[in-house]
């Protein structure tokens, strides 16, 4: 039962083409206030990116109470937004005293227990997409599929996805589960997954790929930057929309999930949605990215 409906799931678009990012929005990085919160949310949603990524262990399992205050305050958004996150690491940090050293923990134990504290923390009664996190060395694929499956039939989690698998850890997972998103670092500044067989497998699975980092965290070397910026002018865009623009032009349909803090960064993000590159302009950045020319 659960391979059926999930599989049809899959098979439909349930998230948005732009991911917001929400790792830097709290402790770790900007410390928004309930009301910054509510406005990023907000002009997110107004420019149709409706889908916000989140994780337990973001901002030291602290960021997802903070977006579900800013939510609880305005109860008509949630039917509006998809709500992502993710489970399976175990992170030192202050709020975790048990913790003291990091580890993976796939355990059907665990996975329950993260998805309820995540839906408490968010303030909602159902997540649309629950990730393992890091892969979890010590996985029993079937433990995995008992635990989705029991969140799935509460109606808890919607659906379900990996992030940082290996090809043969995804198909090792799928054996047990249908896997609809694999959420993996590429960019101009990691382009790896192009050709290690991660994005084919998105492509062949009909597995959706989110890319994390899509601007490399921010920082890109010259050369990249250099050629993205000669493209932007041409596109009358920001070289970040060049760069994501990139992304979204892979034929396994990649969501950029955007790290930005401002309202003004998710307006420029938005601009490459409406760009199209040619072959030799996608070579260039490819070219770029990579440090070498083509054989
Ligand atoms: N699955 C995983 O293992 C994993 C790992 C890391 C991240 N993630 C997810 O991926 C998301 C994005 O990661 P990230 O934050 O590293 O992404 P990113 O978008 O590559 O980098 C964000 C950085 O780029 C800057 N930036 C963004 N747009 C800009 C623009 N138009 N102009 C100038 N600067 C811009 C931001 O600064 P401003 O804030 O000043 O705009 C911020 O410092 C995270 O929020 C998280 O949800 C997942």
């Amino acid at each position: 039962m659960l391979h059926a409906q999930l599989e049809a799931m899959y098979s439909t678009p349930w998230m948005s083409d732009i991911v917001v990012g929400t790792m830097r929005w709290g402790i770790w990085d900007a410390k928004f206030t309930t009301a910054q919160y509510e406005a990023m949310i907000e002009k997110a949603m107004s420019l149709g990116m409706s889908t916000f990524d989140h994780a337990d262990i973001y901002g030291d399992h602290t960021t997802e109470a903070e977006f579900g205050a800013a939510l609880k305050l305005h109860p008509e958004w949630r039917s509006q937004m998809e709500l992502v996150t993710k489970c399976g690491i175990i992170r030192v940090c202050d709020q975790k005293p048990g913790h003291y050293i990091k580890a993976y923990d796939f355990t059907k134990s665990h996975i329950l227990q993260s998805a309820e504290d995540s839906l408490r923390n968010l303030q909602t009664d159902y997540l649309d997409v629950m990730l393992l996190h890091r892969p979890d060395l010590l996985m029993d694929p079937d433990e995995v599929a008992e635990a989705f499956e029991m969140l799935y039939t509460s109606g808890k989690v919607r659906s379900f996805g990996v992030s940082n698998f290996t090809p043969s850890q995804v198909k090792l997972l799928q054996s047990t589960v249908p896997v609809g998103v694999h959420q993996l670092e590429v960019s101009v500044k990691d382009v790896s997954a192009f050709d290690d067989g991660r994005l084919d497998q998105c492509t062949l699975d009909g597995i959706v790929p989110m890319a994390w980092s899509p601007l490399g965290g921010g920082k890109l070397p010259e050369a990249v930057v250099s050629a993205l910026s000669a493209l932007a002018v041409e596109f009358e865009v920001k070289p970040q929309a060049m760069a994501l623009a990139w992304l979204l032009q892979h034929p396994s349909g990649i969501l950029p999930v955007v790290g930005t803090t401002k309202a003004e960064n998710l307006e420029a993000a938005q601009a490459a949605l409406t760009i199209k590159l040619d072959r030799q302009q996608w070579y260039t950045i490819y070219q770029a990215a990579t440090g070498t020319t083509l054989p």
